[in-house]
């Protein structure tokens, strides 16, 4: 699926939009019954992204440049049609695909906050939460506890506790965990899933992958026939499902294929032992693109070839198909969201290179720096003026690290331009800091033309809200 782009689109801010580019090819044949629709992990930006006539940057209606003056810089701008679209998307596929019940969760640790948690759920999403703050955040967003599953490598007791007495469902990730349940008193018996690591390896940064052997998450697989038989003998403990993530941003679809007959595996096991375990829930993962070298597949098909992988490794072991669950975060809402900043200073290095500073960095978006991730920007005011120049996005925090983009094409830029990065959905505000006390940004939802608030921008007084200065320290002078 090749797009004809005119010189002026190919090298201008326009070229990135999805009106402009091609999403890697997905080959839809009669046989898959692949749907048209465009997934939003292929595209840049999202999908609702269009050059206006006055040649400014719209998402969701909006015009970027409008919004930063109305609620200021630097701005998270969620489109409400992409986030719906990746759900949709998911959850049809399952519909298309699988024969048995299926689930699909947002894992929301890509972004915990009211709004998104509500969208997810209004989706038909479960959600899944790997703290207390975040199951608090899911149970205020009127988020059915009976779709909650809790993760963690080392969920304290009040934790677990909350967990309980909300009635959702714990993935259990070790010995001390389960012990732990064990002496907590609940009505019913306690919904649990356990976590194993698959031994399956995936071409991804080290921090986020999760799969292989040697990861803090998750029982040894070697450890299962002890596991079961130790829960078999708990009547306070309900064993519903086996949960496995082989991590994150991977494009390849051949480990999902692998970590389904290795679970189902799993699965056959479990009814040795007479538990009732119904659900296997194969985590997240798929890829989305950052970058015009990045090309993850669509999510429909991954969808499919997780599907066909459990159905296949069933028929072959004879086991009855599980309620199948799925927890993607990244490629459910990074795509969904760009972040619009205001470049200022400028520092020319003859001969080497030319920084552009803007009023953020690595406090709002902490993926270049923690990952080494490459992304990319437009001049949202702009969007038509050609490439000129090379430069290089350094954010304004106190560290040389802290650059956003490296090398990258853009228009002459002046400070007040709108330097709009996509992609920001996910892993960004929920990693966010208060680096260098820096205030984290307000984030608006935006749809058919019009902007919500849906975080507020902190204050100063944000800042020292939680600060304490004991009476001693009042008032000191040298
Ligand atoms: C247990 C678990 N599930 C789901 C996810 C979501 O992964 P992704 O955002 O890549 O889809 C993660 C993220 O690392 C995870 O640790």
């Amino acid at each position: 699926m090749l797009s004809i782009q005119t010189p002026e689109v190919q090298n201008s801010g326009r070229r990135f939009l999805p009106d402009a580019a091609s999403p890697v090819e997905t080959n839809p044949t009669e046989e898959t019954n692949a749907p048209e629709t465009k997934s939003p992990n292929q595209f840049l930006f999202p999908l609702t992204a269009r050059v206006n006539s006055k040649d400014t940057l719209e998402i969701g209606g909006c015009d970027v440049t409008d919004l930063v003056q109305k609620f200021g810089s630097p701005l998270y701008i969620l489109d409400e049609e992409t986030l719906r679209a990746a759900c949709r998307q998911y959850r049809q596929g399952f519909v298309r695909y699988y024969p048995g019940e299926s689930q699909v969760l947002y894992a929301s640790k890509a972004w915990n906050c009211l709004a998104v948690c509500a969208i997810a759920a209004s989706e038909g999403l479960g959600i899944d939460i790997c703290s207390g703050g975040e199951l608090y955040t899911a149970l205020q967003a009127g988020v059915d506890p009976g779709k909650i599953y809790l993760h963690g490598n080392n969920k304290s007791r009040s934790e677990l506790q909350f967990a309980v007495e909300s009635g959702c469902t714990i993935v259990v990730d070790n010995w001390l965990e389960l012990k732990t349940l064990v002496g907590i008193q609940s009505e019913k018996p306690i919904r649990i899933m356990l976590r194993l690591t698959p031994g399956i390896e995936c071409h991804t940064h080290d921090y986020i992958r999760t799969g292989h052997l040697d990861s803090k998450f998750g029982f040894d697989p070697n450890q299962m026939d002890e596991l079961f038989a130790f829960i078999s003998q708990q009547s306070t403990l309900a064993c519903i499902g086996l949960h496995a993530h082989i991590g994150s941003q991977i494009f390849e679809l051949q480990p999902h294929t692998d970590l389904g007959s290795v679970m189902v595996r799993w699965l056959s096991k479990a009814s040795h032992y007479g538990l009732p375990v119904t659900e296997l829930d194969v985590g997240g993962g798929l890829g989305i693109c950052y970058n015009e070298a990045d090309d993850p597949p669509s999510i429909d098909e991954w969808v499919k070839v997780v599907v066909a992988s459990i159905v296949a490794a069933c028929q072959e072991q004879q086991v009855p198909l599980p309620k199948l669950l799925c927890e993607p975060g990244r490629s459910l809402i990074g795509s969904a969201c760009v972040t619009a900043y205001t470049i200022g200073s400028q520092k020319v290095v003859p001969n080497i290179r030319t920084y552009l500073a803007v009023d953020g960095g690595m406090s709002d978006n902490p993926r270049p720096i923690t990952y080494q991730s490459i992304c990319r920007a437009v001049v949202a005011n702009r969007m038509s003026a050609p490439f000129t120049q090379t430069v290089t996005i350094a954010g304004k925090h106190c560290e040389s690290g802290d650059i956003l983009i490296k090398d990258i094409e853009l228009p002459n830029a002046q400070p007040g331009d709108i330097l709009t990065i996509s992609a920001t959905g996910a892993y960004n505000y929920s990693m966010s800091s208060n680096y260098n006390r820096i205030p984290r940004p307000a984030a608006v939802l935006v749809g058919a033309g019009e902007a919500n608030l849906i975080i507020q921008r902190e204050t100063y007084s944000d800042l020292i809200y939680q600060d304490c200065l004991p009476e001693r320290l009042r008032h000191t002078e040298v």
